[in-house]
């Protein structure tokens, strides 16, 4: 099975968990994307949910399919929200960021009584950090920025490269916010809610890859069949 039929089965297995008159939050990325297209199918067979996106390119895709949207201003709470993840580890902790979305996805998951993390089995670790870490930073005052981030990173007890993130134009890439990113290769994150605390701090930075705590549960598919780990 190739790993996008995966992606799509993990997606089909959160859809088992939406009821009527729920509000969903709706993940960014290609597993996302599965789950907002299976939803769409649902929404046209008579499923009334209401959703708000991660994204503009989530908001693109929830539009064509005919899934309703909604924003964090006109109401108060949602019940799930379903996206996908770059890597997970055993205490659900998360890396996200890899579409670029993190700030509206961890709004959004915030904002949401459950957070289930839809994803094929590759993205399952043991520890954080093989993925670079997306930080999300304001361009003013860049370089003070970064050398205030590695100051995080070295109390925090890891090291690695940053990169300005480009787009495949080779121009900067820029997030739904206005920001930029920057990819740090840490290779192992022993402590990630330390170093997401001393990373929140930073004055530049506007929002990390670290998702901790958020989740509720993950759907895991691999060869062998799909694991829900909570
Ligand atoms: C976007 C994300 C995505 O959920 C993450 O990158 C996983 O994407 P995919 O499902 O395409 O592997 O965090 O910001």
């Amino acid at each position: 099975m190739d790993m996008d039929q995966l992606k799509r089965q993990a997606a089909a297995r959160a859809l088992e968990e939406v009821r009527d008159g729920m509000q969903l939050g709706l993940g960014t990325g290609s597993t996302a994307k599965h789950f907002v297209e299976l939803l769409g199918a649902r929404v046209a067979a008579g499923l009334n949910v209401i959703g708000v996106p991660t994204s503009e390119a989530t908001r693109a895709d929830a539009e064509r399919c005919g899934v309703p949207l909604t924003t964090l201003d006109e109401i108060d709470h949602l019940d799930i929200t379903v996206d996908g993840a770059d890597e997970i580890d055993p205490d659900l902790n998360l890396i996200k960021g890899g579409g670029g979305a993190l700030l509206r996805e961890k709004i959004v998951a915030a904002a949401s009584d459950r957070m289930i993390v839809i994803a094929d089995d590759t993205k399952w670790v043991p520890t954080l950090g093989r993925f670079p870490l997306p930080i999300e930073v304001i361009p003013f005052g860049l370089g003070a920025t970064r050398r205030a981030i590695e100051k995080a990173f070295a109390q925090c007890g890891v090291s690695g490269q940053m990169a300005v993130r480009r787009a495949k134009d080779g121009h900067v890439f820029v997030t739904d916010g206005g920001h930029w990113i920057l990819d740090a290769q840490l290779g192992r994150i022993a402590d990630p809610a330390g170093l997401a605390k001393a990373l929140s701090v930073i004055p530049g930075v506007v929002e990390h890859g670290l998702f901790i705590g958020l989740a509720s549960s993950a759907v895991l598919a691999g060869g062998e069949g799909i694991r829900v780990i909570e």
